[in-house]
């Protein structure tokens, strides 16, 4: 069983007032016109695109934010296109986490809190919180800027703060909508340097970007255009990559433990 199972979504969006729409009015964007995809637990994936072509709509929809008009999802075998809203908010805290271009961190609030909050949701003790958010910051090295507010951090430091939100519920499924998409080249390297690693901790990772350099980190490239996929592409079989994560973390170079350091180390 895939981790994602998508079959013949569709979205369309429907603009203008609902007298104009029944006057046969109002404008319809088909934002996506039957995706299907599948998805296996453990891979890199890349999302290409122009802008307009729909990547954002199914980020929303594989994440849970959103439901698609047609077609069938299942995330971990769970039907997703069925869910009431708090069936959604569920899933989405349970195995989902979301990394986005402008971060989206509460501004005049420190790194540590802006982790907890996913916590808070899922009802995890305040002494728990405190703790597990304190290791998602050491886990992308910012360990000790736990208090410091997003204003008083770079870029890539914010970054890494919403990739220690992410990672705090410890989710199956990274979602993340052109990460390095407001940052440096720099930064944006030790950013998806980060992301890899927690691909090979066995974290599925899919990515949205425009930027062909970061696409080449995915073991998967898809490629879409109005609303529906027109490349698929592999770097490699799936069973490789994993069999290349697997040596890693027995050469004992990539243990959770030392993540931390790796990002530490590769800090600008
Ligand atoms: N909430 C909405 N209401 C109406 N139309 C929408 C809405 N969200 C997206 N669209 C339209 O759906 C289409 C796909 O948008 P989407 O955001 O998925 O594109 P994208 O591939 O992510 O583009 P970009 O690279 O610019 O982020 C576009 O035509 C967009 O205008
Ligand atoms: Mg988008």
């Amino acid at each position: 069983m895939a981790l994602i199972e998508a079959r013949q979504l569709t979205k369309t969006y429907r603009m203008g007032t609902a007298k104009q729409q029944a006057a046969g009015g109002g404008m319809t964007v088909h934002a996506l016109q039957g995706v299907s995809l599948d998805i296996e637990e453990g891979d890199f994936v890349a999302i290409m695109g122009a802008s307009g072509s729909g990547k954002s709509t199914l980020m929303n929809i594989l994440g849970c934010l959103d439901l698609p008009t047609s077609g069938e999802y299942r995330l971990a075998g769970e039907e997703v296109e069925a869910m009431a809203s708090d069936q959604l908010a569920s899933i989405r805290n349970r195995r989902i986490g979301f990394v986005f271009q402008q971060f989206n961190l509460l501004p005049r609030t420190s790194a540590l809190e802006n982790v907890e909050l996913p916590m808070v949701y899922a009802g995890v003790t305040a002494v728990q919180r405190r703790e597990r958010a304190l290791a998602a910051l050491q886990r992308v090295g910012l360990g000790e800027r736990w208090q410091h507010t997003p204003s008083e951090l770079s870029g890539g430091q914010q970054q890494r703060v919403a990739i220690a939100r992410a990672l705090v519920n410890n989710p199956q499924l990274i979602l993340a909508d052109e990460p390095t998409g407001a940052l440096d080249s720099k930064t944006s390297e030790d950013i998806m340097h980060l992301l890899n690693e927690l691909n090979h901790q066995g974290m599925t990772v899919v990515i949205v970007t425009h930027e062909p350099d970061i696409a080449t980190w995915a073991r998967r490239k898809l490629v879409f255009r109005d609303g529906q996929i027109v490349e698929d592409s592999q770097r490699s079989p799936l069973a490789e990559w994993r069999q290349t994560e697997k040596h890693a973390r027995v050469a004992g170079t990539v243990s959770a433990a030392d993540v931390g350091q790796l990002a530490g180390a590769v800090q600008p």
